[in-house]
């Protein structure tokens, strides 16, 4: 075999580095994509305080006012380069049921044509001028058993000081991969190719864009844009859209999930894992603060805020791990009253991309404060003040603007977040933004009615993707942009699970619904929501405990008012009523919706589905 300098290419790797694979894929990747030069990333702090700098030499970055944000940065992304791209996302399995309906795919070998093999190849030459940067990391504690380690080939220098912050990343994730250990490939590029003597744009990247999966050969290509998920492969790509079909494989779980610890004034402590869409209240949930006057003793504390990997432990007990070791969190609406422990977190050491700054070189968003300050740089680097913003409607930050901060930093931290073994989950929670017909909170009666439930849930659209917002499309699990395979063959795996475990006489999780967004007639929340979400967690646990009290309807089993506890909360019947009322007609057109995408997913669909379905509507015909 030829060793990788021979190809012609210079991979400029440690001499600790044995791995003969990695070398010769680093040196394969480079002899595509023609960077001017190979960097290595250690990890270090060191490095990632050099790296920073040359970002703000280039533009790419502003450092904060030290005194207000130390050791902070500021980036403002290309306007056209502000989300997750789902009409750009594909999985490439071999065959196209594998992908299923809710993916865009395309044959492995034509989409190889298209970025890698093809006289026009998109990765060819793309890295020209620019720096290639490997990027070695962990998704899950350093050698753990149940960690998988990807190496990031990446032009951007923003992708590689953000992977620092979000997973374990350098020179303890090569050790972990030795000689010889297994790693998902992950190549990444702005597809902006540099000419000798172009000069560079703050924040490169390119309008075609491909975010690729091979779910088979378990590699992913992204190219053409420098943001969150698409350039950040270890998050959605690996963590869910790769780990979801090993998941498949190896009888285990990845999901869009947050998991937190709450602890009774008794100190009875539970573990609690939630699926909600993207920018639907997962960080929020997860950094919970409990209302002071009703629940001194209480504690919430975070082991993840968006991805939980779950398997069976030794008991048969689904035990959940957070695969990441930071939050790329959402900004606005982020602030001392809404979520303290946030605020908290991002006091230093934090990257914010598309937030305003300062006029003394701090960062603000909308929601950040009641009054906004009087000037701004907003996040298109143009002059904002109040009174633009009314005539013009230009928001100061994007409403996608979100930080860069190492878990460390969150005051609420659990103790296990870091444990390889896992916490035992005991209730799993879904949950969309509807403003109308969806409860606040519903409890499933068995395994597969909160399957159901998950299944066919539905969300308003947020600015955490590029398109129309505000739309309830169906998103099953808070998954459908993050399904590497089948989602029928999905809800088959989670009934097959929830079947297996029970059959082995384990206690499975309770499953809950819950919806926080509700609105009233004046289009306001009629949910107080965030630290008052707890009082609909207690009644959960109650449940567990089989202690609170609760009436069966259509589709599950949910509290009245008194069953809720509301000291320190002016919060009346009506209004709860108002949240919670289940209204025949709306829940009429819903099943329809449960319909549609029943049929979409037909190939595979589970007969749990629509037999739970015509249950739900035989109550729901019986009910006055
Ligand atoms: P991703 O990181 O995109 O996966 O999102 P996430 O689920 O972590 O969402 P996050 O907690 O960042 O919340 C997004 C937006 O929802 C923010 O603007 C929050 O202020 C708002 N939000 C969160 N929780 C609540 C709630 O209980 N009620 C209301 N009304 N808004 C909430
Ligand atoms: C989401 O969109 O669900 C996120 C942000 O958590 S991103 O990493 O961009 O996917
Ligand atoms: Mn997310």
């Amino acid at each position: 075999m030829n060793h990788p300098v021979m190809q012609g290419v210079n991979v400029n790797a440690p001499t600790s580095v044995k791995h003969a694979r990695l070398l010769a894929w680093v040196a394969e990747v480079a002899a595509l994509t023609a960077p001017d030069q190979i960097v290595w990333c250690d990890g270090s702090e060191e490095e990632y305080n050099r790296l920073c700098a040359q970002l703000v030499a280039g533009g790419t970055m502003k450092k904060l006012n030290p005194e207000l944000r130390p050791n902070s940065y500021l980036a403002l992304s290309d306007p056209s380069d502000v989300a997750r791209v789902e009409d750009r996302t594909f999985i490439c399995s071999e065959q196209a049921e594998d992908a299923g309906p809710t993916n865009n795919w395309m044959a492995p070998a034509e989409m190889r044509q298209l970025l890698q093999t093809g006289d026009n190849a998109l990765f060819r030459g793309c890295m020209a001028g620019r720096t290639m940067y490997v990027v070695p990391f962990s998704m899950g504690p350093l050698g753990s058993p149940i960690a998988h380690i990807g190496v990031e080939l990446s032009d951007s220098p923003y992708v590689a000081v953000n992977m620092r912050i979000m997973t374990r990343m350098g020179k303890g994730a090569l050790d972990v991969l030795g000689d010889n250990g297994e790693f998902v490939p992950c190549v990444h590029t702005v597809g902006a190719p540099l000419m000798p003597g172009q000069k560079d744009v703050a924040w490169p990247c390119n309008k075609t864009k491909y975010i690729v999966h091979y779910p088979e050969t378990r590699e992913i290509w992204s190219y053409g844009s420098g943001y969150g998920g698409n350039a950040l492969l270890g998050k959605k790509c690996f963590a869910l859209r790769i780990a979801s079909t090993m998941g498949r494989d190896q009888g285990w779980l990845a999901e869009h999930m947050l998991i937190l610890g709450v602890t009774s004034p008794a100190g009875k402590k539970y573990h609690v894992a939630a699926a909600f869409p993207s920018a639907c209240g997962k960080t929020n949930f997860a950094m919970l603060v409990p209302p002071q006057s009703a629940y001194a003793g209480w504690k919430v504390t975070t082991i993840g805020d968006d991805i939980a990997w779950i398997k069976p432990g030794p008991d048969g007990r689904l035990r959940a791990i957070n695969p990441e070791a930071g939050y790329f969190g959402v900004a606005p609406g982020t602030n001392h009253k809404t979520n303290p422990n946030c605020m908290d977190s991002l006091q230093r050491d934090v990257i914010f991309t598309n937030v305003a700054l300062t006029d003394d070189g701090d960062v603000w968003w909308e929601g950040m404060t009641d009054a906004a300050p009087a000037h701004l740089i907003d996040w298109q680097g143009k002059d904002w003040t109040p009174q633009i913003a009314k005539d013009t409607g230009a928001k100061a930050a994007h409403p996608n603007a979100r930080f860069t901060v190492s878990a460390r930093h969150n005051p609420v931290l659990d103790a296990a977040a870091d444990d390889p073994s896992g916490v035992v989950i005991d209730a799993f929670i879904v949950g969309g933004r509807r403003s109308t017909t969806v409860p606040l909170v519903t409890e499933a009666r068995d395994w597969v009615e909160g399957v159901y439930m998950a299944a066919t849930m539905g969300s308003e659209t947020t600015a955490a993707a590029a398109g129309q917002q505000g739309v309830v499309r169906r998103d099953p699990f808070a998954m459908l942009p993050f399904m590497g395979y089948n989602m029928s063959d999905y809800f088959q795996h989670w009934l097959t699970l929830g079947a297996t475990l029970q059959k082995a006489g384990v206690a499975l999780p309770r499953i809950f619904c819950v919806n926080w967004f509700r609105k009233g007639a004046d289009g306001k929340f009629v949910w107080p929501g965030y630290g008052d979400n707890m009082r609909v967690l207690e009644w959960m646990l109650g449940r567990i405990e089989g202690q609170a009290g609760g009436v069966e309807n259509a589709f599950g089993v949910s509290p009245q008012y008194a069953d809720l506890r509301w000291d320190g909360l002016a919060f009346t019947a009506e209004q709860f009523a108002s949240v919670t009322s289940i209204d025949k007609a709306a829940w009429a057109q819903e099943l329809t919706l449960h319909d549609e995408l029943f049929a979409q997913l037909a190939h595979h669909l589970p007969a749990e589905m629509p037999a739970t379905k015509a249950k739900i509507q035989a109550r729901l015909a019986a009910t006055a």
